[in-house]
């Protein structure tokens, strides 16, 4: 496959890989199909709210519509306190007005911040038990967002992220996705929906195999798992567990990331067939490194 040499892109700006408008816009679509995210498969967030609500104070980033959040808040056990964090305020409506009605003694916090550039200081350093992060580690920059994180987290604290693999998308892309091996980069040139389109400022432009300029709306990315363990190193965290998430076929089918890809869902739908489900990401858990550690790495 001739991927790599097709990817040319130019960015409008440097940094983000998704503007908080574009989110606003997904905020504000009437009939909304959801994310390919694996709130959406019953197993996988019974057991994800299990370990969630273990902790006494806890806090999510990037919610979306709060499919994570509403089965929180139902649950609760251990959980006192609840962040929970987005850059969108059209999305924290959304949560907000989708858990308002459930009966619950958790403490819920909203606060609207972009984690590529926010301390976070609402939240007291080494207070965080559980900081989780469902469908959008690929939005964020990790190299600012995992320091705020390792700051906020108690010393026994856990991080958790269900993480696009590179591996994963490279063995599984198809030609005609706009995705860059070298970078781990998906070039997402759909865009919320076209009423909301206008004022949606693109991130850059990239050239297909036509010579023809599209513009991008986001960018996914993937990480290889040694980029991954750099990462969580140097901002000072340890991977301690690597869980690859299949996500149910209807899950992927019913998804927004299905739609409009008539013509490679067929290969994608012999691939979900014979693997048992779409292979979407890793789920990681990372705990803090202890100072000693990060010395004794130095
Ligand atoms: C793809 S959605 C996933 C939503 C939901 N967790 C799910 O799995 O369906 C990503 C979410 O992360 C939020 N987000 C993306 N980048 C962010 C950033 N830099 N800071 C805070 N929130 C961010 C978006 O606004 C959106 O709510």
């Amino acid at each position: 496959m001739e991927i790599k040499n097709m990817i040319e892109t130019e960015r409008t700006e440097t940094g983000k890989k998704v503007y908080p408008e574009y989110y606003e816009a997904v905020a504000a679509i009437a009939q909304p199909r959801h994310f390919p995210s694996p709130v959406n498969d019953p197993e996988w967030i019974k057991s994800a709210t299990d370990w969630f609500v273990e902790s006494r104070t806890a806090m999510e980033v990037g919610p979306g519509r709060g499919e994570f959040a509403e089965a929180v808040v139902r649950k609760r056990r251990e959980l006192k306190k609840y962040y929970i964090v987005d850059m969108s305020g059209g999305m924290l409506n959304l949560v907000r007005e989708r858990i308002r009605d459930v009966e619950t003694e958790v403490e819920v916090i909203f606060i609207c911040a972009d984690v590529d550039y926010d301390p976070l200081f609402e939240i007291p350093d080494g207070s965080v038990d559980r900081i989780i992060m469902v469908n959008a580690f690929q939005d964020i920059n990790p190299l600012a967002a995992l320091r705020v994180f390792r700051r906020k987290l108690a010393p026994n604290g856990l991080f958790r992220a269900n993480v696009l693999s590179g591996e994963i998308r490279e063995k599984y892309c198809f030609a005609e996705d706009f995705f860059d091996r070298d970078t781990g980069c998906f070039y997402l040139t759909r865009h919320p929906s076209i009423e909301n389109k206008k004022g949606l400022k693109p991130i850059g432009s990239i050239t297909n195999k036509e010579g023809e300029k599209i513009p991008f709306y986001r960018i996914l990315k993937s990480y290889y798992r040694s980029e991954l363990d750099e990462i969580f190193y140097d901002c000072g965290f340890e991977i301690i567990s690597e869980t690859p998430v299949i996500l149910p076929k209807n899950v992927w089918m019913n998804s927004v990331a299905a739609q409009g890809k008539e013509h490679t869902n067929i290969r994608r739908l012999e691939l979900i067939d014979k693997l048992g489900g779409y292979p979407s990401s890793v789920d990681i858990i990372a705990k803090p490194l202890t100072n000693l550690k990060i010395k004794e790495g130095q």
